[in-house]
Order: C-alpha cells, then sequence, then structure tokens
C-alpha cells in the first residue's frame, strides 16, 4: 500500500493551477482504501502524554497504540524533533497505510527566538515586519518538525480585563485584517511544500475576543450586524490571505456554541467565505458542548460538530469513539466523513508529507536552524519598533550620558516577562532580561534594587529602592503584570496597577529623582491613579527574546520610539471596553446644549458622571523623540460615483532635532447612512521613517470596499452620502476634510 502511495506521486503532474484537483485525486484514491476507523483517526488530534498542557487534562492515552492503529490524523504539542521524528517513523512504518501524521504547535508569536507579543508587534503598525517574524518563526517550527501552526489569532477585541488581547493585534478591524493577512502569508509563504513553510490557523472562529465582562470562555452576545462589521474582517482577510486551516472558538454564537454551529461553519465559512481547508475544534470544544448545556453526552456533541462540518477534533476523541455509531444510525453519513477527512489529506498533501513525511524536522536541522542571528536581529528591531511612549514630561528620555540610574522593580531581572505568554521552546537563559541590557548599553552606571514582587511588598525593598534613587541622577521603574498574566485563562477583573508597586512608585517620586516607567504588560492597564508620579512612560510589552537590548536601545535613545497605541488605555476600569470606534448614540456627550451655564446641562448624556468618556491614551497614539507636524490635506477626488476610489492626500514633516518615525493614519466618518456607523473608523495607515527635517507626501487610497459595512438590508456594501476624513497621528487627529459619495 505504501509503494501505492510514492507510485501516484510519480505518475501526477505536478502543475500549480491543478494542484488542488490532484490533492484531492490523491486523497479520494488514498480514502478508496481507508477503512471507515482510519477516516475517523485523521479525523482526530491526540496529545502526548509529555507534550505541552495548552488545555484541561483527561485521562492518560496510549497514543502509540492509537497510532499503530492508523488512527491519529495529528498530534499537538510534541515538545522535541527527535519525538517528534519518533512518532512519524511508527506512523509511516506501523500503521497500515503509513498516512504521515500532521504535528501542530503554538507558535504564536516565535518557536526558540521570541518576538515581542502580537499586540505589541502590532503597536508596530510595521505589516512587513509582521509578516516576516511570521516567516522566521515558522523556519524554526517546521525545523524541528512542526508543520502547522495554531496562528493568526484573529479576534478583535476593546477589553483589556481578557488577557488573550495580548495574541491578538488589538481592537481595530482593518488594521487587524492587514496583520492577520501578514501572518498567513509569512508562515505559509508561495508554496506549502517548501519545507521552511507550515500551515496557518485563523482562531477563534468566531467572535472570542467579545467575551462578556472579558472572562475568558464566557458567553458572547451581539447581533451579526456587529459581527459582520467589527469582528468578522480580520477572519475574512486571513482566509483570503490563503489560510490552510481554521479553528473554532470556545464561545457559543446567537447562544449555539461555535464547534457545532452549522451557520457559523458551514454557511458563513464554507458557503459564503469559500474556505477550502480543514477546520479543527479548540481544545476539548467539542464535548464541552455538554457544559455548555447543548450535548447530553460525548456522543450527541460529536454528532453536533459532525453536522456543523467540523474536520478535525481537538484532543477529546468524541468522533473515534461515536461516529460509526453515528453512521449506523443515519444520522450522519459517510459521504460527510469522506469530505472531512478529504479535506485532512489534502492539507497534508500539500505539506508535502506523502512525498517525503519527514521533510519537516530532525534534530541536526534544528540545532542549525535555531537562533539565528539574522533571527534575532529581526525580533530585536521588531521589539524596538512595539514600544509606546505614551509620556515624556520635560524629556527625560532618552537618557543623557553619564547618568546614574537606579533599575527598580520586580521585572528587571525577570526572562518570563520578557516573554509573555505562549512560549512552550523558550530558552530563559537565552533571553535578554532588562538588567542584561542596561549592563551591556550603559556599563558601570546601573545599580539594581527589586522594590516589591509584582503582587506582594519585600520587607525593606521601598527603603532599598529609596536609596538606591537617591544615589543616581534617575530612576527606571519596571512595573506592570508578569509574563504568565497573559494569554488564556489570564483574565482580571481590574486592570489597575497592583498596590505594592503603586506604594513603590509613589515613595521613588519622593526622592524628587525623575522616574521613568518600563511597563511590561500583555494587555493596556488603567494608570489614571499613577500617572502623575511618572515623568516618563514607555510601554515595553513582553517584548521577546531580544528585549532587555531593546528597550536598552530605545532608553538610550539609539532608537527613537516609534510604536502606536493598537488598543485604547482606559483611564480606570469601569471605563473598559473601551475602544475609538464607538457610536455616536442619540445622546452625545457633545452635543450642543441651548444653556450649557444650567447645572442640568450636564445631564442626559451618554457620559459618567466621575470620570470623562476619553481614554487615557487614544488608539492610535504614540509619542517620539522628535516630534511630526501633518499639513496639506485634500481629497483630490471630493465628489466620486459609487465603487470609485478617492484619493486623499496629506504632507507629514519630522520638525524635531532627531530622525525618526511616526505611523500616519487616516480615519473616516459615515454621516448619514442607514445604520449607525462609528464615529471614527481606521481605513488607512504608513509607517513612515523621516530623517529631521524631512517631510514626506502621504497618498492614501480608499476603495468602495473601504466604505463597505453591513446596511439595514444586511448586504456588506457601500452606500452614497457625505464623509468626514481626518489624517494624522492618532484617533484624536484634529486635521480634517470632506468628501461625497454621489447616489
Ligand atoms: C486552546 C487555545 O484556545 C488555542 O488558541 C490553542 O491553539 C489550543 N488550545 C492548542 O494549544
Amino acid at each position: 500500500m505504501k509503494k501505492i502511495i510514492i507510485l501516484f506521486f510519480a505518475v501526477v503532474s505536478l502543475c500549480g493551477c491543478c494542484r488542488r484537483s490532484e490533492a484531492e485525486r490523491f486523497a479520494d484514491d488514498l480514502m478508496s482504501r481507508m477503512t471507515l476507523r482510519e477516516k475517523l483517526g485523521q479525523m482526530s488530534q491526540f496529545v502526548t502524554t509529555t507534550g505541552d498542557v495548552t488545555g484541561p487534562e483527561g485521562e492518560p492515552m496510549d497514543i502509540n497504540s492509537l497510532i499503530r492503529a492508523g488512527e491519529v490524523g495529528s498530534i499537538l504539542n510534541v515538545k522535541t524533533p527527535e519525538e517528534i521524528e519518533a512518532l512519524q517513523r511508527l506512523a509511516v512504518d506501523s500503521s497500515r497505510l503509513g498516512i504521515p501524521i500532521l504535528f501542530g504547535h503554538d507558535i504564536i508569536h516565535g518557536c526558540k527566538v521570541l518576538f515581542p507579543i502580537n499586540l505589541a508587534s502590532s503597536c508596530s503598525w510595521n505589516v512587513e515586519a509582521v509578516k516576516e517574524s511570521a516567516r522566521l518563526a515558522a523556519a524554526e517550527a517546521a525545523a524541528m518538525g512542526v508543520a502547522w501552526t495554531f496562528s493568526p489569532m484573529c479576534d478583535v477585541s476593546a477589553d483589556p480585563r481578557w488577557g488573550r488581547v495580548s495574541e491578538g493585534s488589538g481592537e481595530d478591524p482593518y488594521l487587524g485584517a492587514k496583520l492577520s493577512a501578514a501572518m498567513v502569508e509569512g508562515y505559509q509563504g508561495k508554496d506549502l511544500a517548501d519545507s521552511s513553510t507550515i500551515l496557518a490557523c485563523v482562531k477563534h472562529f468566531a467572535a472570542y475576543g467579545a467575551p462578556e465582562a472579558g472572562r475568558d470562555y464566557n458567553t458572547v452576545d451581539m447581533s451579526e450586524r456587529m459581527f459582520r462589521d467589527r469582528y468578522l474582517p480580520p477572519y475574512v482577510a486571513a482566509l483570503k490571505a490563503g489560510a490552510a486551516t481554521a479553528m473554532t472558538s470556545f464561545n457559543d454564537y446567537e447562544a449555539i456554541p461555535a464547534s457545532g454551529n452549522r451557520w457559523l461553519l458551514k454557511e458563513l465559512l464554507r458557503d459564503e467565505l469559500g474556505f477550502e481547508g480543514f477546520v479543527v475544534s479548540d481544545y476539548r470544544a467539542i464535548t464541552e458542548m455538554i457544559a455548555h448545556g447543548v450535548a447530553a453526552d460525548d456522543k450527541e456533541a460529536a454528532a453536533l460538530a459532525l453536522k456543523a462540518w467540523l474536520d478535525m477534533e481537538m484532543v477529546s476523541g468524541s468522533y473515534l469513539n461515536h461516529a460509526e455509531a453515528l453512521i449506523e444510525e443515519g444520522v450522519i453519513s459517510e459521504k460527510d466523513i469522506d469530505r472531512m477527512c478529504r479535506n485532512i489529506l489534502v492539507a497534508k498533501y500539500n505539506l508535502g508529507l506523502f512525498e517525503d513525511p519527514f521533510r519537516y524536522g530532525g534534530a541536526e536541522r534544528f540545532a542549525k536552524a535555531i537562533y539565528k542571528k539574522e533571527t534575532r536581529d529581526f525580533a530585536r528591531k521588531v521589539a524596538q519598533e512595539s514600544m509606546v511612549l505614551l509620556k515624556n514630561e520635560g524629556s527625560v528620555l532618552p537618557l543623557d550620558s553619564g547618568e546614574k540610574i537606579a533599575l527598580i522593580g520586580p521585572f528587571v531581572s525577570s526572562s518570563r516577562s520578557m516573554l509573555g505568554s505562549w512560549t512552550a521552546f523558550r530558552d530563559y537563559d537565552s533571553t535578554a532580561v532588562i538588567k542584561e541590557g542596561f549592563d551591556s548599553r550603559f556599563p558601570g552606571r546601573v545599580t539594581v534594587a527589586e522594590g516589591c514582587t509584582p503582587f506582594e511588598d519585600i520587607n525593606g525593598g521601598i527603603a532599598q529602592a529609596v536609596r538606591a534613587a537617591r544615589n543616581a541622577d534617575v530612576a527606571v521603574l519596571t512595573l506592570g503584570y508578569p509574563g504568565e498574566l497573559s494569554g488564556e485563562a489570564t483574565s482580571m477583573a481590574s486592570v489597575e496597577l497592583p498596590e505594592c508597586q503603586k506604594k513603590l512608585l509613589a515613595a521613588v517620586k519622593a526622592t524628587g529623582k525623575p522616574v521613568v516607567v518600563l511597563l511590561t504588560t500583555g494587555r493596556p492597564m488603567a494608570l489614571e491613579s499613577v500617572i502623575d508620579d511618572m515623568d516618563a512612560l514607555l510601554v515595553v510589552w513582553h517584548p521577546g527574546t531580544e528585549g532587555g537590548h531593546a528597550i536598552a536601545d530605545v532608553v538610550s535613545g539609539d532608537v527613537s520610539p516609534s510604536g502606536h497605541l493598537t488598543m485604547c488605555f482606559p483611564r480606570c476600569d469601569g471605563q473598559i471596553p473601551i475602544r475609538y470606534n464607538h457610536k455616536n448614540t442619540g445622546r452625545p456627550l457633545k452635543r450642543a446644549h441651548p444653556n450649557p451655564e444650567k447645572p442640568w446641562a450636564k445631564y442626559y448624556k451618554s457620559c459618567y458622571l466621575n470620570t470623562p468618556n476619553t481614554p487615557l491614551y487614544p488608539f492610535g497614539y504614540g509619542l517620539s523623540y522628535t516630534s511630526f507636524e501633518f499639513d496639506s490635506l485634500t481629497v483630490v477626488n471630493p465628489q466620486v460615483a459609487m465603487g470609485e476610489d478617492v484619493v486623499i492626500k496629506a504632507r507629514v514633516r519630522n520638525v524635531g532635532d532627531r530622525d525618526g518615525a511616526t505611523v500616519a493614519q487616516l480615519y473616516i466618518r459615515d454621516l448619514v447612512a442607514s445604520t449607525t456607523r462609528p464615529v471614527r473608523e481606521l481605513k488607512g495607515f504608513e509607517r513612515i521613517e523621516l530623517k529631521s527635517g524631512e517631510s514626506a507626501e502621504l497618498e492614501f487610497v480608499l476603495t468602495a470596499e473601504d466604505m463597505a459595512f453591513c446596511r439595514e438590508d444586511m448586504k456588506f456594501a457601500q452606500e452614497p452620502g457625505d464623509f468626514k476624513v481626518w489624517v494624522g497621528q492618532d484617533s484624536d487627529a484634529t486635521l480634517e476634510a470632506q468628501f461625497t459619495v454621489l447616489p
């Protein structure tokens, strides 16, 4: 039988345009030799007892016996290239048909070399850099035998209580779409059969970024219109970029859990969006439909997922255990099984696994592929570009040469806080912590004091920190959250600075020394109550393997900060969720009042009585060591017909005395439409580097698709009308113009 597979390869043509049908023919031929159980095996993914644990554990299973029986299509979370090779060898040599296993892992922001967490990279607004990071991550992963990553996470979210915001691209669907597509292109390259490219996975389908109250796995309830307008675009962009796989989400949508939601998985994903790859469930998400209360047992859960066209089950094994009975009972047909199994075999074929099951991986290849200088250098560059300078009173940053530095706080020597979540292949020894970066950039000038742990006082810690600050010219405080507080299952009811850190900050501020805060975090934090104690605030996120060096590059002024926020930083917890692209409402705060001096004038508006509506720092915001000015905003064709592009020009100048980069952003507002529209929507951006005194002409082309939205008739299309447009360097940009789309 194995010979037949090889022979098939010898006779088929490799013409690119007929690759899918060629792959399908191969799959059909193979399936004609497969038993039903073997097909169900292909539709089953398991984790080994030695693998990384990324979900609730179950009974240990004998994976080797399952492999020999040909009942394992995919394995996730294997830790070493040696183990991957051994498991593949078992599958190829000992199962009846020798069908290779597809190994998957969460390569979310790097493999051995870790890039900044995804939320951080999104703040670079550098689409090419995000794509290149994915390419480099894929090259390392592929070299260990992992041919499938569960990335990109396309979930839009405006809720920093939800820890998984660290894995996404922030609150904006337009930016999220560009970056999600770039990641798919980076992972998959031009040819999946290239042994350094891997399958991407669009997740979590769908709307996982909007759990009630920011609590992970919680109910998601929103209108279909809101879903299509605000949440769907990044998934669509990643699918259009050719993502080969997709993953269901844990949440329910319209009261039906995503893994059993036929509307999501069949009607929307397949029929409407034309997805042809395969869908995997999230970890035990099929059998978790029992807890959701839509299935009585594993068998019913399997039936729901199979009827919804969910091709592969992650971990819980209900397909293998129950699908045969479901076919016998007529609940599903073997034709359904063939369709799903085919989707999986096609992906394996496209990866070239049938040609050579060992083309990915191998311990020797892995050793050569990891920690390449080009990968580390690139991770350092992305980390530099992702840091966001939010405050810089009196130009405390960059530090003056020769200044004595007190480096204080719980994260000074913490490698975990450099890396963040999803770091299965991390090496703490190869991670540059902040102290290391400072010691090598500012030799002999740094005194260290821990001050407190992330959440607790240290006996005498504050006194020691205060002494260090008094003896220095500047105090640099590392504050925020540890790396393990971002990612899955890390929801927080408050995103304020922990009390012990507030006390430390206040005590150091009281010394009168300038205070620079380096904020390590995987999510926006609510900092209004402490912002006055900070002279400078640089958000460094969890910046990855090269984090310590990249931070020193920025703090020293070797590199000017250029990151811009992709999620608002709220003033306080009560403002959450908070987004720049909110609706105006019928009673907006800025509504003119006939008697503004009257005491009741402040009532009957959509606002809080005890805090402003605005965030502390808005979406798109970020300072530099130089400054930029925007002018000459012109709409080249201010009256266009439906379907025509609108061309908008502006000029940006570096008016400061240093070189630097900014992110030019274009926002629009559709003034009157058939459905309520956001007060602003990002529709264009360009990261631009300018030398001191230099200027550049910007040109944005707004397409009909950019102006489309989910109309009253539920069509995603354009409407005629008047639009406002703004260009600037954050979502509060004031340079304004207008244009009209004629009926
Ligand atoms: C659960 C997470 O939700 C998902 O993002 C991840 O890919 C899988 N576990 C596998 O680890």
